[in-house]
């Protein structure tokens, strides 16, 4: 658990790690081709070390070291992915594509995660059926087989991020064109049709709505550095405005982080890009309680609600925040109660009443933003914070203890044993 004492502001420069959603799914990618392929600016998470596991069981070899991923993928073997590690992590289910491509069957067991929601796979089996593969799920596990993937034109109910990175690298060796119209249009998916481009792969659009890839016979290895995590620098934004302090994160892609940004503003914090790659935010007069509602890129991310909950909860007025993307992903307003925030629940949406002040209190974490929400809770609490269930933050946050008392925070992660 990590022990937080509160109520000082943060102030400095955060690093910001390369990206955990990207560096899953460019992972899974690199399965593409036959060769090695280098990847740098790799988080040091868990979930990343996971997916490293799952990989090396399938007859991948994998090193990693000081942020660098070597993956050669040359002997891929196994087409049956083991259910203790997929269990564990929802981007797992990503190889599927690439393991079919290359292989022509892949066995995935239906993935673990952040429990948020149903989180089915029924769009990533749709698209892989219409791309000419067989698929059945039985006793818990993804079957595809093919001969050889054709190209197609899959159209997406929802613009699911997982189904559309699936289904891109699925196409990529497919004979023909394919086309994926109400793609997700996150960084992330921008991210690996460049990993794939960069390994020889055709695609076009990758962050448009409408994706197409022309099928090529084989890819190659490549060298390629995965993009900044948007989603740790909102966290570190929001630390900063909860705390009242000056925060600048970098390196940044600004134009990643506008749906946040344009909230904070609204808001009443300043917030400015003070170079290409950095942004910047300092306390601003007001601090309004706004409405949120999530939705797919380029709106108001879901893996920033609970944090965006967080400093609404600690600002002036009432807002609405409304959670459109996964059905279940409000377990840490009651933590949030805990801590003296005023929210209430109704029909799946948050209706939270600011208050002046958070006071410090045994919480604990249910998923990994929400243990984000409960840390930067604790930092501008008063008094004496504990979060436990620690493994939901490690999952998703690169050195956070470090990054966090570099600003100033004063926070130590002790086990249950030295507590007790
Ligand atoms: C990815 C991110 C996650 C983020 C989410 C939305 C990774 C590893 N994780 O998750 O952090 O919160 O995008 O930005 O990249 N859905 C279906 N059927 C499907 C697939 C999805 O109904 O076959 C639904 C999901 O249940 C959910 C919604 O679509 O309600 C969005 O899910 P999706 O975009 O697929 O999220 P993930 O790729 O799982």
């Amino acid at each position: 658990m990590l022990r937080i004492q509160g109520g000082g502001p943060l102030q400095g420069d955060v690093r910001i790690s390369g990206a955990k959603n990207s560096a899953l799914a460019l992972m899974a990618g690199t399965l593409l081709a036959a060769e090695p392929t280098r990847l740098s600016n790799v988080p040091d998470l868990v979930d990343v070390h996971r997916m490293a596991d799952i990989l090396a069981a399938m007859g991948v070899k994998v090193s990693y070291h000081n942020h660098v991923l070597d993956i050669d993928p040359t002997h891929l073997s196994t087409s049956h992915a083991p259910y203790e590690l997929v269990s564990q992590l929802r981007a797992s289910f990503f190889i599927t594509g690439p393991i079919l491509a290359r292989l022509g069957v892949a066995r995935i067991p239906l993935p673990g995660g952040c429990a948020i929601g149903a989180r089915p796979v029924d769009l990533h089996v749709r698209g892989l059926q219409a791309l000419g593969a067989m698929v059945t799920i039985d006793h818990g596990v993804v079957h595809a087989y093919t001969k050889k993937l054709r190209g197609a034109r899959i159209y997406l109910d929802y613009p699911s991020v997982g189904a559309t990175e699936t289904l891109m690298m699925a196409a990529t060796c497919a004979e023909g064109e394919s086309i994926i119209e109400n793609a997700a249009q996150e960084p992330e998916v921008i991210d690996l049709a460049n990993l794939c481009r960069a390994m020889g792969a055709r695609i076009r659009g990758a962050g448009s709505n409408t994706i197409a890839i022309e099928g090529v016979t084989r890819l190659h290895g490549a060298d390629y550095a995965v993009i900044p995590d948007r989603i740790e620098a909102g966290t570190f934004l929001i630390a900063g405005a909860m705390t009242r302090g000056t925060v600048t994160v970098g390196p940044v892609i600004p134009d990643h982080l506008t749906g946040l940004t344009a909230k904070l503003l609204e808001m009443g914090h300043c917030v400015e890009t003070v170079s290409p790659s950095r942004v910047r935010i300092t306390p601003g007069r007001d601090r309004r309680a706004v409405d949120v509602s999530t939705m797919p890129y380029p709106g108001f991310p879901t893996d920033m609600q609970p944090q965006m909950m967080a400093l609404a909860a600690l600002s002036e007025g009432d807002c609405v925040i409304t959670e459109t993307v996964f059905e279940n992903r409000m377990n840490h307003v009651p933590e949030l109660n805990r801590m003296g925030a005023d929210i209430r629940l109704k029909n799946g949406v948050a209706i939270v009443r600011g208050v002046a002040r958070l006071s410090g209190a045994p919480v604990v974490a249910t998923d990994l933003r929400a243990a984000a929400a409960l840390v930067i809770c604790g930092l501008a609490a008063d008094g004496v914070t504990t979060v436990q269930a620690l493994h939901h933050l490690d999952r998703g946050y690169d050195a956070i203890e470090a990054k966090l008392i570099k600003l100033g925070a004063k926070l130590q992660r002790q086990s249950a044993e030295t507590l007790a």
